[in-house]
């Protein structure tokens, strides 16, 4: 197999978060501290994928670009594909068949967040096997997903775009582990009836063939959606809820990357200093630190300050 790349969907005009979205892309829109998107790419860089495709509108491409750079600065590479039209997202596969030149992929949604203990291994695992794999998810409004269908043995029999009466109450995130043959298969969806080719056509042909894994994210795991204004604070106050909490941030690349050994400790110094003025910067001095205490076996300095103490008495 060869090695899994990512795909990005960032496209579309984000019309249900006008007028926030009249001038900017909806994912580079904050989500608490950080723009949509790092989320999304935190996911990928997690399953251990460097190679990513951003696929975007035309007109966003450029702002992308001066946010997300070439991708080194976290030890990733990004190339840039465009979308005219958002014609569904089965289309990102044809937009992206030279990228993935015949290597298996991860396409995740420019607007999907992940979050759960758990995760990462769940992620490697994916993007390890050969399998084609999708993950479920419990909500309480499955008429806005792609939703799965159950056959009385409890295997997934089907998946449904935005249902009416949905069979399930399990949508389909938007994360999809698919292998190379995703590029041939979307060719042969056939617009549905609003226009767009559909993913969950796509992941119905590979459920025909016996060859689509559907996993379960249990109730320990957030799937988060933006889609509307609400969803989007809401989102923005569960980053800040857990950051504030553990003190341990969420989608924070830099760390990723560092802890993945993609960029070293000297790299990681530099973008702490980009950020000196902000908590931000602070937090990745502190995962340098944490990382020189880990590796020479120092006491930390709150450590060595209980013993100056102890000694002065
Ligand atoms: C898309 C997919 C849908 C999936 C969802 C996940 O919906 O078509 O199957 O469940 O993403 O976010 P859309 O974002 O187009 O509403």
């Amino acid at each position: 197999m060869k090695p899994r790349k990512g795909i990005i969907l960032a496209g579309g005009s984000g019309t249900r978060l006008y007028p926030i979205t009249l001038g900017l892309s909806k994912q580079l829109l904050p989500v608490y501290d950080k723009p949509m998107i790092f989320y999304p790419i935190s996911t990928l860089m997690l399953a251990g994928i460097r190679e990513i495709a951003v696929i975007t509108t035309p007109h966003d491409q450029a702002q992308f670009q001066s946010v997300l750079k070439d991708g080194s600065q976290w030890g990733v590479s990004f190339e840039w594909i465009v979308q005219d039209q958002p014609e569904g997202l089965a289309q990102a596969y044809i937009l992206a068949r030279d990228f993935l030149a015949g290597a298996p992929s991860a396409l995740i949604l420019g607007d999907n967040i992940f979050f759960g203990h758990g995760l990462t291994e769940l992620l490697k695992q994916a993007s390890a096997s050969a399998r084609n794999t999708i993950f479920g998810y419990q909500v309480r409004n499955p008429e806005c997903y792609g939703v799965a269908g159950f056959a009385p043995d409890g295997s997934v029999s089907s998946i449904v775009e935005k249902p009416k009466s949905p069979a399930s109450n399990l949508a389909i995130t938007g994360l999809y582990f698919l292998d190379e043959s995703a590029p041939d298969l979307a060719d042969q969806v056939e617009p549905s009836a609003r226009g767009e080719l559909e993913i969950t056509t796509l992941l119905e042909m590979y459920l025909k063939m016996g060859q689509l894994a559907v996993e379960k994210l249990g109730r320990g795991f957030a799937w988060l959606d933006t889609g509307t204004h609400a969803s989007l604070l809401d989102a923005g106050n569960f980053v800040r809820t857990l950051e504030d909490r553990q003190g341990l941030q969420t989608g924070c690349l830099e760390e990723i990357a560092f802890h993945q050994g993609w960029i070293d400790a000297a790299h990681l110094r530099d973008r702490a200093r980009l950020f000196a003025k902000n908590d931000y910067g602070l937090y990745l001095q502190r995962v340098l630190l944490d990382a020189a205490t880990n590796e020479f076996n120092l006491d930390t300095k709150a450590e060595i300050d209980a013993r100056a103490r102890r000694l002065a008495v």
